[in-house]
């Protein structure tokens, strides 16, 4: 069977982004007609449309609260996000209980800032501000308080380019949970996962998210990928975002996460759709050996 999942940072929409559901309360004055072309290439914010295309923060706060709860029997409580970005993950994770606090590391103070004048509006809300910690450093700086959960999303470890270096952040991580903490690690493969190619998906809000699989290497497995906004009015902006990865196999990062010192490393998969089988219902559960698709999304969950 090959199954056209969609992956996480190239193809968000199928496993990882939940179409919003608002409804407009009885007596709310109708809405401003929304200009037609509301993005455009001049005026757009790339975090903005980033967050809007590739992070499902809700989803995956729910993914990550739940199976520390399988595997723990209890709720966790302090999250750790390296490489945290706009932290729209340690913002929603603050959010949903006055026990939850985060910490996100990222090296770039331009997303950071962007997520505090952004992302902090329902945190404020819920008085959750002093329950997250956002730091200007990297992701394996120490951290304030073990984490229960521990986290590197969208790929981001993909900058180690080093056996050497991926192992060491990865022992730094295992040495730093709390007892019965997790660290939780994404990835994507697939038969087309290092195909170049470029791919493009509407969202709704009016924009087009372009995922370029720019060029790959097999001698070094490196990566290069870029993502693309393009506009309704005809306007674009190219390289908004890119990267330098090495590609990571799911199996060498297990013998890497038991070499680091975890007790055990489990890989998740997305299951199938009921009616589509074709296409992945959303739901990750363990699963150790996986399905061979054209593009597929994985958690690796390790226990320390
Ligand atoms: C692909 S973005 C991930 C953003 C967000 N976590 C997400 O899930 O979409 C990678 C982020 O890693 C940050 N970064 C790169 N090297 C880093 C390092 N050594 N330590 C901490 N952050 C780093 C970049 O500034 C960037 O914000």
């Amino acid at each position: 069977m090959s199954k056209t999942k969609d992956s996480k940072t190239a193809k968000a929409s199928t496993s990882k982004k939940k179409a919003s559901a608002k409804k407009t309360p009885k007596g709310t004055p109708p809405k401003k007609p929304v200009s037609k072309h509301r993005y455009t290439a001049a005026t757009a914010d790339k975090y903005e449309l980033y967050q809007l295309a590739v992070q499902s923060a809700d989803t995956d706060v729910e993914f990550l609260t739940e199976t520390y709860e399988a595997l723990n029997g209890r709720k966790p409580k302090h999250l750790r996000e390296d490489f945290c970005g706009t932290a729209l993950i340690c913002a929603d994770w603050v959010c949903r209980g006055e026990d939850r606090t985060a910490e996100g590391y990222d090296l770039d103070p331009e997303p950071l800032e962007w997520g505090k004048q952004h992302n902090m509006k329902k945190v404020h809300k819920k008085q959750a501000e002093d329950r997250l910690d956002l730091y200007l450093e990297d992701a394996r700086a120490p951290g304030r308080k073990a984490p229960d959960v521990r986290i590197a999303q969208n790929f981001s470890y993909w900058l180690f380019m080093e056996r050497a270096e991926l192992l060491e952040y990865f022992k730094l991580a295992q040495d730093s949970l709390a007892e019965d903490g997790i660290f939780v690690i994404d990835l994507y493969g697939g038969t087309e996962a290092t195909e170049e190619m470029l791919e493009e998906r509407k969202i709704e809000g009016g924009f087009t998210y372009v995922w370029d699989q720019h060029e790959y290497f097999p001698g070094t497995a490196e990566f290069f990928c870029n993502i693309h906004f393009k506009f309704r009015d005809g306007t674009e902006l190219n390289n908004a975002f890119q990267y330098h990865w090495r590609v990571w196999g799911m199996a060498e990062l297990k013998d890497l996460l038991l070499e680091a010192g975890f007790s055990s490393c489990e890989s998740y998969f997305e299951g199938d759709d009921e009616d589509d089988p074709e296409e992945g219902n959303g739901i990750f559960e363990p699963d150790p050996k996986g399905e061979n698709c054209e593009s597929w999304i994985g958690y690796l969950v390790s226990q320390k």
